[in-house]
């Protein structure tokens, strides 16, 4: 069988700050299959940047993986040394970020910033680097390549800034690509045109594993998707099952909030109250303070992830089993 892309067992990672330990992902299980566009969603807050860098080492003190395995097409992440760890990183994953700005060099031009990307990882002559960043970039989509390798960043707008992160993040043609809210500061046809690039990336042969706390973006390029609240997986399926079936009454409102802000209508749907402080959880499950379905079970104890329906759709909801996913509408 095909190995997986990523494959991320109970992973929890903390900061350990002065209030107490923050349990900023907790038990989260996740794959991405080969040659799929895999999304995390949620509000902000839910712990899904803390997952992405925990997959690249990137997670900042006073925050640390403390438990979990992390695969690797197969290959354990956990337990080798950081430096094995670093370059089986660097050869088969690439991360991008929100804002380009801040991860661009703002004193180099943005040509020579995709040449060093390569050099890092590859032996080649500097002309041979020059001519594959330049490919690179007419391939992510920039016009003129010539004038614009001349650029420094902030001489770039912002569609170009995340496709010159995009074309360095993609040059060593790595197997996974992970992008953490890549388009939120663009506008929507930049936005667009950034994901029509990264479903082609994919069908290149590159998994994606997308994060986004907007739905409509998940909708439009996922082939499965994790929702996180709090810290924790809170149901996943494939994206159709997650749109018509939503199980979780969190996926439900998040869907709800986003058709009504579609729609013209008079009354913006949300969900009431905030993500809770991860220092202060309420007791079972930590959406039941914001659940308008919350029974007594729900207010003592965790639910654990639990079938609902189709294949490889999962729950945590003790309301699952019960209801059987009514439509949304319906609700
Ligand atoms: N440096 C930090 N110190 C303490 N807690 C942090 C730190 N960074 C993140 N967290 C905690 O991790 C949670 C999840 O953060 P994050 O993964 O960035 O959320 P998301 O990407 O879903 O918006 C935050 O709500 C916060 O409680
Ligand atoms: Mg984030």
């Amino acid at each position: 069988m095909e190995s997986k892309t990523l494959e991320i067992r109970n992973l929890n990672t903390s900061f350990f700050t002065q209030q107490g330990e923050v349990r900023a992902a907790c038990d989260v299980c996740l794959e991405v299959q080969p040659g799929q566009i895999t999304g995390i969603v949620g509000e902000s807050g839910c712990g899904k940047s803390v997952t992405a860098r925990s997959v690249m080492g990137l997670v900042r003190y006073p925050g640390r993986v403390v438990s979990g395995e992390i695969l690797l097409d197969g290959k354990a992440m956990t337990g080798i040394s950081g430096k094995e760890a670093c370059s089986l990183r660097g050869a088969e994953v690439s991360m991008i970020f929100q804002e380009p700005m801040t991860s661009l060099n703002p004193v180099m031009k943005v040509g020579k910033q995709v040449e060093e990307a390569l050099l890092l990882h590859r032996k080649l002559s500097k002309k041979e680097a020059a001519k594959s960043a330049a490919q690179m970039l007419e391939k992510v989509g920039i016009s003129d390549v010539k004038n614009r390798m001349e650029c420094y960043p902030h001489q770039l707008s912002g569609g170009l800034r995340q496709r010159v992160m995009i074309a360095m993040a993609m040059i060593c043609s790595p197997k996974l690509l992970i992008a953490d809210e890549p388009t939120t500061a663009l506008d929507v046809t930049v936005e667009a045109q950034i994901l029509r690039l990264m479903k082609q990336l994919c069908d290149a042969g590159t998994s994606i594993l997308l994060i986004s706390h907007n739905l409509g973006v998940i909708a439009q390029i996922c082939d499965y998707v994790y929702v996180m609240y709090a810290g924790r997986v809170v149901e996943q399926a494939d994206t159709m099952t997650l749109f018509d079936h939503p199980a979780h009454p969190y996926t439900r409102g998040l869907l709800q909030a986003a058709r009504s802000l579609r729609s013209d209508a008079e009354v913006l749907a949300t969900i009431p109250g905030v993500v809770p402080n991860l220092l202060h959880l309420p007791a079972g499950c930590s959406f039941s303070p914001r659940c308008g379905q919350c029974q007594e079970p729900c207010k003592t104890s965790m639910p654990d992830m639990l079938p609902a329906g189709e294949k490889g759709h999962l729950v945590r909801c003790f309301l699952a089993e019960k209801e059987k996913q009514q439509p949304v509408e319906a609700i």
